[in-house]
């Protein structure tokens, strides 16, 4: 494998190097045992780090990768992620490494059924060989095994037949490792190995097709990280929209957003924050810049043309001479701007700002709504959790206060981004569940 990446790399140089940014023979495909090394851990924990297998695989009560994680498929019903221990009846124990590459390839497991995409298989199946192999060493001789046993699924009578996935996946999934593009540098081509497989970002940040499929697997598709609601909070965009993605980040912002969950833009929460704390955080530096090297190479999809975000202190104006004629702008001033302050740029790094922050103006309000009404789990980082916390709403506000705050940060200090109605607030407070909120979720893997 390695053999065949450099030898590809090798003949595309011949004519394409030249004075490209290419300055050496990449190495994307080992450099994870090299990253391991700089992080002080094995190979294999740092592989199952960066495809956050523990997010998925563990509850914060049980083992840890002893499964037991209630997911919903939609449409079908709930399933429960597997013990992937090496315990020989209830976990992995008896699989082969070529079992195991099937599985995290193509979603066949050892004895022929097939998985649902809940598992992001088809975002492993980018994974180099060397990696597919450290991750199996490390699962088999240095993860407890626990015996576990998988809850049975919760899809029942004729939906829970498995064949259509075989379908599903003569269409949608393509299990070729990860192949470099020469034209692009070294940390490029890491990063994209790492967003597009272990990372599986795309599993949140790109919409879904008819058959809940991503619709976009790498950038060469547009709509690839265009943002995409899931479980009730939007993955905002990932790509150059100007307002509502990354388009006015620096690398050094997506680095310090990964590696501690702020930046001068904002804070992380929602489901984002278990992606932060179970893995981003535990990333190399080289990792991260790969990563933000690769992001900022996406072009905007949903934005080519949107005048860019500046600030207006008109909102901050009103505020401070107290007139709340506009809606939510009183709530705001007695609910939120103790924190989010009256300018609306918060105080950085502990209270995000909402003036020009992306997630503000994501056209979908899913993430706002749903964090305003149920807080948020913590961001831990820089060794401890993040001590200041959004607080939940749910009880203090009605569905109507709600929707007037929102909209009012929306159209406020020059953002501009729909209006939010109270029937939306009320569809995410019906549909959520608030016994979440505080939780300090940071799970071992072994
Ligand atoms: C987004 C959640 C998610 C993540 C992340 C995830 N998995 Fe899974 N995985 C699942 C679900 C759900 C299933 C069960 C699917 C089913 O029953 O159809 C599963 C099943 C599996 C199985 C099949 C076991 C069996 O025979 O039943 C293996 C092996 C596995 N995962 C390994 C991994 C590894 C290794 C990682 C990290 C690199 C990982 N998973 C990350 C959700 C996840
Ligand atoms: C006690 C301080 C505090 C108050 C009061 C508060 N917030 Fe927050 N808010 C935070 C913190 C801290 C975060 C970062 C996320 C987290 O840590 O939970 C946040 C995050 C947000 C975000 C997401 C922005 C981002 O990038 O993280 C929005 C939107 C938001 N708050 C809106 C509101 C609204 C609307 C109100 C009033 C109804 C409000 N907040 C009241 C502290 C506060
Ligand atoms: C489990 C779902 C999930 C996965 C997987 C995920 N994200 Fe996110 N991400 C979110 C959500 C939800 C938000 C919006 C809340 C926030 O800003 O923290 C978000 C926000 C972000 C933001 C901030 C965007 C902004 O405008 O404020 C960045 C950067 C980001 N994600 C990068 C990544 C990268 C890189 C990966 C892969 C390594 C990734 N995400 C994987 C759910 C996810």
């Amino acid at each position: 494998m390695k053999k065949l990446s450099l030898a590809l790399l090798l003949v595309s140089c011949v004519s394409a190097c030249g004075d490209s940014p290419v300055t050496t023979l990449s190495t994307f495909a080992t450099d994870s045992a090299a990253q391991a090394q700089a992080m002080g851990v094995s190979h294999g924990e740092y592989v199952a780090r960066l495809g956050n297998c523990v997010a998925c695989h563990s509850v914060p009560e049980g083992q840890p990768l002893a499964g037991g994680l209630k997911m919903a498929v939609p449409m079908l019903g709930n399933i429960y992620t597997t013990n992937i221990t090496p315990d020989p009846v209830n976990g992995i124990g008896q699989y082969s490494f070529e079992e195991f590459d099937r599985v995290m390839r193509s979603g066949v497991a050892r004895d022929g059924h097939r998985l649902y995409p809940a598992m992001p298989y088809p975002s492993y199946a980018k994974m180099s060989e060397q990696d597919m192999r450290a991750l199996f060493d490390f699962l088999m001789n240095e993860v407890e095994p626990a015996n576990t046993p998988n809850p049975p699924s919760e899809i029942t009578g004729i939906k829970s037949a498995r064949w259509p996935l075989a379908v599903w996946n003569f269409i949608t999934v393509d299990d070729d490792p990860y192949t470099p593009d020469s034209a692009q540098s070294d940390l490029w081509n890491r990063g994209a190995y790492l967003i597009q497989g272990l990372g599986h970002c795309g599993a949140c940040h790109t919409p879904r097709g008819l058959m809940m499929q991503e619709k976009a697997l790498d950038g060469d598709d547009s709509g690839y990280l265009s943002g995409a609601p899931l479980d009730h909070w939007t993955a905002s965009s990932l790509n150059g929209d100007i307002n509502s993605g990354l388009g006015r980040w620096s690398e050094d912002d997506i680095v310090e957003f990964l590696e501690s969950g702020h930046n001068r833009f904002g804070t992380a929460f929602g489901t984002m924050v278990e992606v932060i704390n179970n893995s981003t955080r535990h990333m190399s530096d080289d990792d991260l810049r790969g990563m933000a090297t690769y992001l900022k190479s996406l072009p905007a999809v949903n934005e080519r043309s949107a005048t860019p975000y500046a600030y207006d202190n008109g909102a901050t104006q009103q505020l401070v001479s107290l007139d709340f004629s506009t809606p939510g702008a009183r709530v705001y001033y007695e609910y939120c701007s103790n924190c989010h302050v009256t300018s609306g740029n918060g105080y950085y790094p502990y209270q995000p700002p909402l003036a020009g922050n992306p997630v503000v103006m994501d056209p979908d309000p899913s993430s706002l709504i749903n964090l305003t009404l149920n807080g948020s789990l913590r961001v831990v980082a820089e060794g401890g959790p993040d001590v200041n916390d959004m607080p939940y709403f749910r009880q203090l506000l009605d569905d109507q206060d709600i929707a007037d705050a929102l909209t009012f940060i929306r159209s406020s200090w020059g953002n501009k981004a729909p209006a939010v109605s109270a029937a939306q607030v009320t569809e995410i407070r019906t549909a959520t569940d608030p016994s979440r909120n505080d939780d300090i979720q940071v799970l071992r893997m072994k």
